[in-house]
């Protein structure tokens, strides 16, 4: 088990899975039951999540996979003063798959891998009520980063995903969700692949003082 500096450390994304190692259902209780101490506004705990596995898992898959393979994600179009971001990130990421710039067909394919959950055995989809707002997203922003944290103390991999609730209709069906549960992101769980160079990857981040402002007069 990590100290909370540890896992808040060594918490990244993994992008490739050992899809035959299994994931240890007592592991995943563990960290759901740390998780659900969680605050949020009013204590509405508004996070709704459907741990997907076997041949559940298998048959979002490969619905999910197919549809890919014919219409494009409905997933938040970034305003035009982030999108560098996101293509930095894509540098970072693609490159150190090994993926040349050019190289469309490549990364087309590692792309469609998000909706394989990397391999992952085991498949998270992270809902909240419809008629919930923006407040109560960042309820379930801090269910999801303590459950990546305590999962990462066990030894877990995990990636968060939006690129899965860019298909919310083969999410709703294949795994009998009400209507009134909004799909807001994926969450890929499994013990990470080794010998996957990108799961190496230690994105950046901003030096703290570009994000927070200290006032005092
Ligand atoms: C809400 C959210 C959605 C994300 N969606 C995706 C995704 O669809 N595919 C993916 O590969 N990574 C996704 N990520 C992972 C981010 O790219 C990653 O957290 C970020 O680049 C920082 O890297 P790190 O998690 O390795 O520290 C997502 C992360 C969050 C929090």
């Amino acid at each position: 088990m990590y100290d909370l500096e540890q896992a808040i450390t060594e918490r990244h994304s993994t992008r490739m899975f050992l899809p035959d190692k299994p994931v240890p259902a007592e592991l995943v209780q563990e960290a759901l039951d740390l998780a659900m101490r969680a605050p949020s506004n009013s204590n509405i705990q508004p996070w709704h999540v459907v741990l997907a596995s076997g041949p559940a898992r298998d048959r979002l898959v490969a619905a999910l996979l197919k549809e890919a393979k014919s219409a494009p994600p409905k997933v938040p179009v970034l305003p035009e003063a982030f999108a560098h971001m996101r293509s930095d990130l894509g540098k970072l990421v693609y490159g150190s798959m090994g993926i040349a710039r050019e190289d469309k067909d490549a990364r087309a394919q590692a792309v469609l891998r998000n909706w394989e959950f990397f391999k992952a055995p085991l498949a998270g989809i992270v809902c909240m009520h419809r008629d919930l707002d923006y407040v109560d997203a960042m309820g379930v922003g801090m269910f999801l980063q303590t459950l990546l944290l305590a999962l990462t103390a066990r030894g877990l991999g995990t990636c968060v995903q939006v690129s899965i609730a860019g298909y919310p209709g083969i999410v709703r069906d294949q795994l009998n969700l009400s209507e009134d549960m909004r799909v807001l992101c994926g969450l890929a769980i499994g013990y990470p692949d080794p010998a996957f160079p990108a799961n190496n990857l230690w994105v950046p981040r901003n030096p703290t003082d570009s994000n927070v402002a200290l006032v005092d007069r």
